[in-house]
Formats: structure tokens, C-alpha cells, sequence
């Protein structure tokens, strides 16, 4: 069997939610934990991609800081598994660039995720730099695709875990390499670029609980729509009893009428996936519940399978700057001096 090479970023954007932590982190901590001791196994704080929209500086660096410790918490060890800064290994914007030649801007125009920003208008101003103009859309944000790949090409990685909504960018990285290969070293036995394979995560899509027809996510100015990995029972409880759910009486699980209460049905499920064969059967059980005995059996799910990961962000967070900074470059020179390699065979190849 092949010598698997996994490689997984995330962006430094604060402390991950359930949904970051469901439906990504704890899938890489499986990974993880399921390894065969031959397996390396990546996972990137990814700080360049974070600046493709506008960053402050210290909240850039107190978000860096609250990934590393959430990644640790989680229960990524960073003795078996390379934990690092993407901007420590400056090889990714080398490769970056490199490819970048080789990146037809066609296909990048093609992206969902750009085009779905082609849609906003262009300003009347040419001074207004908000991300809702059109005109303000910046080259990085187009070039994402292609900094993505350098980032798994770097490693040779054969396995990328990712949701559903990364699967295109994940094919633009496989056909780059592809092209790559035959135009720089056609004859070389082994692939001068590993095309990477997807390990498309089991779909656990968490909903906003203040608006189950959106999912969870960081970028909902509503705090109490998501719960934090960080967060404290009685915040927990405070966010759960106001999610919105319905006056139906009697739970049953019904994703289209019912979302609501199917979220709150399916965030219990995913937490801890023992009390129940299915979602389905699950609601089955709590079918004599009232909406307030559901909220309470989520709370106490949630704090049950979230309390030692909590505990251990606390801890990480207490730790000495120096520690944790310590802990950061190991993982990039791990990081760097597998990625020293790559680009020593891709400067050969090009003549360089
Ligand atoms: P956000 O939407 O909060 O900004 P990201 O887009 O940074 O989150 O996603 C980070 C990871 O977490 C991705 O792998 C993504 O698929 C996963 N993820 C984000 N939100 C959810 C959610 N609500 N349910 C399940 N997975 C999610
Ligand atoms: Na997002």
C-alpha cells in the first residue's frame, strides 16, 4: 500500500465553532488517530489565505494564536501530527508563484466561489475598498485556487480532507499538477507533483441556530447563532434555549418543515453519535419531549462530548507566548524541511 501524506488548512479566523469542529476538526483527529504509523499528517493554520480579505493586525495575531491552541484542543497531538503556520514556510508562495505560470486564468474565472463574487456591483466610487464592490475584489482572492494547490502540492499529499464546497478547488490542484508533471518532467518515473486524492468529509452540516436555513458560521454577526468550542455550559445553555424552533408539540425530525428542531435533533446526533442509529430514530426516542427538554438534552450533550476540549483550550491559551510560539515552529520546520525537497525538484525540472 502507499505511503499516505494527508494535508488539511484551516483559516485563522477565531475559535472554531461546532460546525468548524464537526463537520472539519474532528475528522482530522480521527485521521489522526486512525493513522498507520507510516502516515504523515499535515494540518495548517493558513494564514495567507486569511489575507485574501482585509485583516487587522493584532486580531490576525490573536486568531492565529486561538487556532493553534483550538487545533491542540481538539486533540491534534503535535508530536505525530505537523502543526503549523502557513506563513512560516515560505515555499508555499514559491510554488505558488510557480504555478501561477502554469494556471490558466480561464479556468480560475470558472471558480464558483469568484464567480459568485462577480456578482456584487461595481461601486460608483473608485475610493470604496469595501468587499461589496466589485472593483475592490483583489488578485489574491482570485489566485486562491492556486495558492491552495501549492499548499498540498508542497507535501506531496496523497489524501486532502475536505467538505463538499472545496471538491472544485481540489480538482483545479489535481489537473495542475497533472499538466505540471507533462510539461516539466514528462519522462520522470515517479510524478514530479503528487496529484492528491479527496477524502470528502461524511456531510455534517451544522445550521445557525438563530436561523436554521443558514449554516453555522463565524461570519454571522449574531453570536449567539453558534457555539464556540470555548464556550462555558451556561453560554451553551444561554445559545440553545434561544434557538429558534417552532410551536409544533412533540418532536419529530422533518429537515424541510421542521428545521429548527431537526438542527437541534442532529447536533445532539453528531456530538455523540452513540445515542442513536440515525437522526431519524433518534427523534423517534424524544418524541414525547417538549421543546425545552430537547434544548436541555442538547446542553448536556454538547457540554458532555465539548468540556475536555474546552479544558484543554484554557489550558493552551494559558500557556507562556514563548511556549506555544515554540510549538508553532517546530511544526513549520517539520513542515519546511518536507517542502525544501519538493522545490528542489521543481527548480531542477525547470531549470533553475
Ligand atoms: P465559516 O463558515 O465559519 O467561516 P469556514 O468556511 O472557515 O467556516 O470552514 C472551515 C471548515 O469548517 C470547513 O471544512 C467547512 O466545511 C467546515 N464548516 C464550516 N461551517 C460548517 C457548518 N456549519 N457545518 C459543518 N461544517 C462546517
Ligand atoms: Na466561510
Amino acid at each position: 500500500p502507499e505511503r499516505k501524506v494527508i494535508f488539511s488548512g484551516i483559516q485563522p479566523t477565531g475559535v472554531p465553532h461546532l460546525g468548524n469542529y464537526l463537520g472539519a476538526l474532528r475528522q482530522w483527529v480521527k485521521l489522526q488517530d486512525e493513522a498507520a504509523p507510516d502516515t504523515t499528517l499535515l494540518y495548517s493554520i493558513v494564514d495567507l489565505h486569511a489575507i485574501t480579505v482585509k485583516q487587522d493586525a493584532k486580531q490576525l495575531a490573536q486568531w492565529r494564536k486561538e487556532m493553534l491552541a483550538s487545533l491542540q484542543a481538539v486533540g491534534l497531538r503535535s508530536d505525530r501530527s505537523i502543526l503549523f503556520y502557513q506563513s512560516s514556510v515560505p515555499q508555499h508562495a514559491e510554488l505558488m508563484w510557480i504555478l501561477s505560470c502554469n494556471a490558466s486564468m480561464g479556468y480560475l474565472g470558472r471558480m464558483t466561489q469568484w464567480k459568485s463574487k462577480l456578482a456584487l456591483p461595481d461601486s460608483a466610487s473608485p475610493l470604496d475598498s469595501s468587499p461589496s464592490n466589485k472593483s475592490a475584489l483583489k488578485l489574491g482572492l482570485f489566485s486562491y485556487p492556486v495558492l491552495q494547490a501549492a499548499d498540498i502540492l508542497l507535501y506531496n499529499t496523497t489524501h486532502v480532507p475536505v467538505g463538499e464546497d472545496q471538491a472544485q478547488h481540489l480538482e483545479f490542484a489535481r489537473e495542475l499538477a497533472i499538466s505540471f508533471n507533462h510539461t516539466h518532467a514528462p519522462q520522470a518515473e515517479a510524478p514530479l507533483l503528487v496529484p492528491p486524492t479527496t477524502i470528502l468529509s461524511p456531510a455534517k452540516r451544522v445550521m445557525s441556530l438563530s436561523n436554521p436555513a443558514k449554516k453555522m458560521s463565524k461570519s454571522d454577526a449574531d453570536v449567539k447563532s453558534r457555539i464556540l468550542i470555548s464556550d462555558s455550559k451556561e453560554e451553551i445553555r444561554r445559545k440553545l434555549r434561544s434557538a429558534l424552533t417552532d410551536s409544533i408539540e412533540g418532536i419529530t425530525y422533518d429537515r424541510e418543515n421542521r428545521p429548527g428542531v431537526s438542527n437541534l435533533v442532529n447536533l445532539i446526533y453528531y456530538m455523540d453519535e452513540s445515542v442513536g442509529a440515525s437522526p431519524e430514530m433518534l427523534a423517534q426516542d424524544m418524541q414525547g419531549l417538549s421543546m425545552k427538554a430537547l434544548k436541555e438534552k442538547a446542553v448536556e450533550t454538547v457540554e458532555d462530548r465539548i468540556r475536555d476540549v474546552r479544558e484543554r483550550y484554557e489550558y493552551y491559551m494559558r500557556l507562556p507566548p514563548s511556549e506555544l510560539g515554540e510549538l508553532a515552529e517546530g511544526g513549520g520546520q517539520r513542515a519546511q524541511d518536507i517542502a525544501k525537497g519538493t522545490m528542489k525538484r521543481v527548480r531542477t525540472a525547470m531549470g533553475m
